[in-house]
């Protein structure tokens, strides 16, 4: 069996040469430091940071480019063909984020911007109260992603408006997390917000990265999720207390706590199926298995444009093969 958690106290770039082959990440999902002095930016702006575990390795402004570009290209060569990387920035050094991927393959599908409740406060300036996230794929497959995982296509939300749609929308509303007397990691991501990206981007038993763990967030609410995770921190203490964080968290338990989706997102889950719906499918298999797609690939497809669930499909066309 493929473990569940790799983890490592180590520089990313090293670390991901030395332990990830090429094209073994399904999902990187990661939130790199900030090159702005992250590391002390408390006193400016008087923050407590009792409950902040302490030893957030920085990278110096000057170096930012340099950083960015060499581990966004052991972020493209360890991405399969269809892998996603989304990228959490602040708006400071993201044009270093932008420049180091626009010299790679990986193409930026999404520019998607988080909005969270407590900005920096100012009184010079407008409040900065979002963040940029860079929602990139590689080419050569189809990328997963998984457009009914959260709301069905007739879900409504409160006011009646089309859940499905406004999920999808590329400004989320997500609210940090308060943990009063809790420690946790400086800037540590909602739960919220993670759970949407892997649900996404991502299937049970994928392989999900992230080069800098810092709280380790992202590798519980992945685990949580019932994904396998790899993942690189360099601090020692950030790790130590990440690893025991992990302790606190079964494989797949978050996937039982999960909403149910209506109509499972399948337009025509449960319909009887009519022989011209079943020649209609078995031909669309055909061509898109003709076209390079592998069998998991071309039912996601199938799954998209029949309505229908995975294993409705698979018995079709495992049934179809037998005969
Ligand atoms: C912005 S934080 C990540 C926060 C994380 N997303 C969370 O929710 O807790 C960035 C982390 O990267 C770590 N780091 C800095 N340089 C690194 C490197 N070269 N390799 C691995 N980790 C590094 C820092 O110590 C910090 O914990």
């Amino acid at each position: 069996m493929k473990p569940m958690t790799l983890l490592f106290n180590e520089d990313a770039v090293t670390g991901a040469r030395r332990h990830i082959s090429d094209g073994a990440v399904d999902l990187i999902l990661t939130d790199p430091p900030y090159g702005i002095a992250g590391d002390t930016l408390h006193r400016h702006y008087h923050r407590k940071e009792e409950f902040v575990v302490d030893g957030y390795v920085e990278v110096p402004q000057a170096q930012y480019a340099h950083f960015s570009r060499a581990w966004v290209r052991q972020a493209e060569r360890i991405l399969r063909p269809g892998g996603s990387l989304y990228v959490m920035s602040g708006y400071s050094n993201l044009r270093d984020i932008l420049n180091a991927l626009a010299e790679t393959e990986l193409a930026l599908v999404n520019h998607l911007i988080w909005k969270y409740n407590f900005g920096v406060y100012t009184t010079n300036k407008y409040v900065s109260s979002h963040y940029h996230l860079l929602y990139c794929v590689k080419p050569g497959r189809r990328p997963t992603f998984n457009t009914y995982c959260r709301f069905g296509p007739s879900d409504k939300n409160a006011d009646g408006g089309a859940a499905n749609y406004l999920d999808r929308e590329d400004v989320w509303i997500i609210n940090r997390e308060y943990k009063p007397g809790r420690r946790k990691n400086k800037n540590e991501l909602p739960t919220e917000l993670l759970k949407k990206v892997i649900l996404y981007s991502s299937n049970p038993g994928d392989l999900v990265c992230d080069l800098f763990l810092g709280g380790f967030s992202t590798a519980r609410v992945a685990v949580g999720l019932g994904r396998r995770i790899v993942g690189f921190e360099l601090s020692k203490s950030a790790f130590r207390h990440g690893v025991q964080s992990m302790k606190e968290v079964a494989p797949g338990s978050l996937l039982r706590l999960l909403p149910p989706v209506a109509e499972n997102g399948h337009a025509n889950r449960g319909r009887r199926w009519t022989p011209e719906e079943r020649a209609r499918l078995l031909a669309r298999y055909a061509e898109l298995r003709r076209r390079g797609e592998t069998k998991r690939g071309s039912i996601d497809i199938l799954s998209e444009e029949f309505g229908r669930g995975y294993f409705a499909l698979l018995n079709v066309i495992d049934a179809h093969a037998r005969s």
